[in-house]
């Protein structure tokens, strides 16, 4: 006789909605009427069916991973096997957003073969794009990957990556100089043949220059509404993240609190023993009961 597979998955529901692809999304500009495109992180399975059915359009498998996942400071701690490790993650429930797997630091800074080997190796966890921090001087790094055919997103304005040389994680392009620098280098990531391009933590007459600049879209964080798309980091966005909240975070719901509610009353059932109860508790068949010699101690029932 078989045993019950007490955690077998359910069947997974037929794809109703055609997988997102690159071209596809590379057309998305709101000028040319289009709807602004949605991002949200993920880092995992469950965090991939969630955006998936929440019917975003891109899933970003962030380095941001190393502070609302990983408990690092920042994001420089995370290498390529952290982030192929999230990717597959994320890819093995097949979820309909494109799926961007972000380069961490140093996989894409010291050589262009380095870079493209790196990139591949997200590519084959099931990163369909790579995303990489920087402006023309990633531009060799950018032309490889997009010539070994994988499509890349930038990433300008506050790239958490440069942490250090920014001297903390400062707004940028507030002035004249540092604005026109911030389209020029969209402008070249666009030529070069990204597909899109995040805009973080820039004024939003910034962001809103340089998505009237380009004709792929942009995509913001902290960069105000006259961006292509939006996107938040899933802890942020569901309050798994409390302890800090940047300005440009709008939390829609409370999980962290509504978790530690949660573990609190399970707690608090184990310990005065109400959990678990009769509905959560499996009993032999009578007739193994009474082989067993149980019936008569109280110690079962049919
Ligand atoms: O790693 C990340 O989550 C990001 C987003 C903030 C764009 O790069």
């Amino acid at each position: 006789m078989g045993s019950t597979d007490l955690r077998s998955a359910p069947p997974t529901a037929p794809a109703l909605r055609a997988p997102l692809t690159v071209p596809a999304l590379r057309a998305r500009k709101v000028i040319g009427g289009a709807e602004p495109l949605v991002m949200v992180t993920a880092y995992d399975a469950p965090g991939a069916r969630i955006a998936d059915e929440a019917g975003v359009d891109l899933i970003l498998v962030g380095d941001s991973v190393a502070m609302v996942v990983l408990g690092y400071d920042d994001t420089l701690s995370v290498t390529v096997d952290d982030i192929a490790h999230h990717v597959a993650a994320v890819a093995r429930p097949k979820p309909r957003p494109l799926i961007v797997g972000d380069m961490p630091w140093m996989s894409y800074h010291v050589s262009v073969e380095d870079t493209v080997r790196n990139a591949a190796r997200l590519v084959r966890a099931g990163a369909e794009a790579v995303k990489l921090e920087g402006g023309r001087k990633r531009l060799p790094m950018v032309e490889a990957l997009i010539d070994a055919e994988i499509p890349v997103m930038g990433h300008l304005g506050l790239t958490p990556q440069s942490v250090h040389a920014m001297g903390g994680f400062r707004v940028q392009g507030r002035t004249t100089e540092a604005a026109r620098s911030l389209v020029q280098d969209a402008k070249a990531l666009a030529h070069a043949g990204c597909f899109s391009i995040v805009l973080e933590g820039v004024p939003a007459e910034v962001a809103a220059i340089v998505t009237d600049s380009i004709d792929v879209p942009t995509i913001g964080i902290g960069a105000g509404p006259g961006c292509d798309g939006q996107v938040l980091v899933f802890h942020d966005l569901l309050g798994i993240e409390d302890r800090v909240a940047p300005k440009f975070v709008r939390r829609y719901a409370s999980l962290k609190e509504d978790a530690v509610a949660a573990v609190s009353a399970f707690a608090g059932d184990v310990r005065a023993r109400r959990f678990p109860g009769e509905t959560e508790s499996y009993h032999l068949s009578g007739e193994v009961a009474e082989t067993l010699g149980l019936y008569g101690s109280g110690g079962a029932r049919g």
